[in-house]
């Protein structure tokens, strides 16, 4: 692989998904490892991260120095630059000149291997307060601006480069290509890691651990489970057995959805529990997030238990024993849950298909080396419907949680309709790519006047909510265009009965949460 190191911001995780769009496969670690454990993991190429320290300050981040001996090719950005460069035998300084966002560089001579071929005025994204003054003995410098003489250096000889800009960010004009250089021609590692790779190496992975045991999946109608099934079937067919919970929480369409398009693009067998009469009985009556939450996830987990013990008893009865569960764990919580600060319990979340504690599978985890936009794009080649492959996020408690009040039957009818409304106009007016999820909420104990043909109303109001974000961990309200929250209101209005408003969120997170509870 090629190795990431972490130097503290959020910019790691960006970098290893540039990676692996240039076709090579990329790990994140953090800047502790030691020089033999990068060994140990025969890396084709090292990239180290930036980060939001300064070289300088006592305690700062810093790396083995015997990584830069190992002759293993390294690119060090930003911050890993800046400790390149203080570990070479360079210079970095405190300019007191902060170069912040997008600004013109001048590349000298031919760029070498790094920025061959590219022009020799250009925009880069910057974000630093030190410099290097000085590159490292035996080291060209490849480029500046008007306040870093040295923006960029390169060993050729000992395949060693830096940069100071940030080649995974969008805004640097041509910072993809920085990183292809890097990989492609200066530390010479192939282009050949693509999902079809994945797909056979995860099959054959699978096949070796789960042997002729049985496999049990909960499927949520999400993408995660939906591909992350759809590989362990490719690996062991029939071994494995997929429960669908019908909690009574769905959007519409979306049990359809699993049941015929799933089933027929896969072959997966399927059981689906109908247990919306358990949830509305547990529900009734409670109003607070919090409880509804704990209720739908205890609910959950009961039913999904007791569909999973059906299957190791049949199982049983065939002389046959499952042993394994199948999760849709990607790669950014492998990567947070590593790193371990602890964080405030904002609200209890719970994912479709979380593993019961007291059940004794062993896991099966197809999808941990891979980010979401990968995950989707291996459903794309395993032939998965594309409104399952593109679904945006939707929360494990469903609708439960976008009815602000007591959830009933009813309540759940005129949510889902207007939901369904406007999903179909967002989709309409090619919208789905911009928006990262867009919650559509009822305030169940909110009524409004309003006057609809020649009578007065007494109405709900729907809110919608629509979010852009990278993460779900910080989102900003987008701005849809006024035409396309017209025709969304006037169908909700018109077509949904008892709703007579319909009221846009333009809260950012924070201080609002995506969701309403
Ligand atoms: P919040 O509301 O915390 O949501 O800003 C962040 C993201 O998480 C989703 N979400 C959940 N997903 N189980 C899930 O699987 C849950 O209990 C849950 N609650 C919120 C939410 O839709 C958004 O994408």
């Amino acid at each position: 692989p090629v190795l990431v190191v972490d130097f503290g911001a959020q910019y790691a995780q960006l970098i290893a998904r540039r990676v692996r769009e240039a076709n090579v496969y990329s790990e994140i670690v953090p800047h502790t490892i030691s020089a033999e454990e990068v060994a140990a993991r025969n890396p084709a190429g090292i990239v180290l991260s930036g980060g939001p320290s300064s070289v300088y300050e006592p305690g700062s981040p810093d790396l083995d120095p015997g990584i830069l001996q190992l002759g293993v090719p390294v690119m060090g950005i930003c911050y890993g630059f800046q400790v390149m460069a203080k570990q070479l035998g360079g210079e970095v300084a405190k300019t007191g000149r902060r170069e912040y966002g997008a600004t013109p560089m001048t590349v000298h001579g031919d760029g070498g291997a790094l920025l061959d071929g590219q022009p020799e005025a250009q925009t880069t994204w910057m974000s630093h307060g030190d410099s290097v003054s000085k590159a490292p003995e035996g080291f060209a410098v490849l480029a500046s601006t008007a306040d870093t003489p040295v923006a960029a250096f390169a060993s050729d000889e000992r395949r060693l480069y830096g940069v100071q800009w940030h080649p995974e960010v969008k805004h640097s004009e041509f910072g993809q290509r920085v990183l292809e250089n890097f990989l492609h021609r200066a530390a010479g590692i192939p282009g050949d890691w693509n999902s079809g790779n994945v797909i056979a190496e995860q099959v054959e992975r699978i096949r070796a651990q789960v042997g002729s045991a049985r496999v049990i999946c909960g499927l949520s109608g999400g993408v995660d489970s939906a591909v992350a099934a759809a590989i362990v079937h490719e690996a062991v067919g029939d071994q494995l057995v997929c429960v669908f919970v019908d909690h009574g929480l769905l959007r519409a369409d979306e049990r359809r959805q699993v049941e015929e398009d799933y089933v027929a693009a896969t072959g997966i067998r399927l059981v689906t529990v109908d247990a919306r009469q358990q949830f509305m009985d547990a529900l009734a009556g409670v109003t607070d997030p919090e409880q509804k939450r704990k209720i739908i996830g205890r609910e959950f987990i009961r039913t999904f238990e007791n569909a999973a013990e059906a299957l190791v008893l049949e199982a049983q009865g065939e002389g046959e024993k499952v042993e394994f569960l199948v999760q849709g764990t990607l790669y950014p919580d492998v990567v947070e849950s590593g790193g371990g600060t602890g964080t405030a319990n904002i609200k209890s979340h719970h994912n479709v298909g979380g593993l019961p504690d007291d059940l004794q599978f062993q896991l099966v985890e197809p999808l941990r080396t891979l980010f979401k936009d990968e995950v989707r794009a291996i459903g794309r080649e395993l032939g998965l419907p594309e409104p399952i492959v593109a679904r945006q996020p939707f929360p494990g408690p469903g609708l439960g949680i976008r009815i602000i009040g007591e959830v009933t039957e009813h309540r759940l009818e005129i949510l889902r309709h207007a939901d369904a409304i406007a999903r179909e106009e967002l989709t309409a007016a090619g919208l789905d790519g911009e928006i990262w999820q867009c919650p559509v909420v009822l305030l169940a104990d909110v009524r409004s006047v309003g006057v609809q043909g020649d009578g007065r109303t007494y109405g709900h109001p729907i809110v919608l909510r629509p979010v852009s974000s990278e993460d779900a961990m910080t989102a900003d309200w987008t701005r849809l265009p006024y035409d396309v929250l017209a025709r969304i209101s006037n169908r909700i209005t018109n077509e949904v009965a008892e709703v007579n408003r319909v009221v846009l969120d333009v809260t950012s997170k924070p201080p609002g949460t995506i969701e309403w509870e």
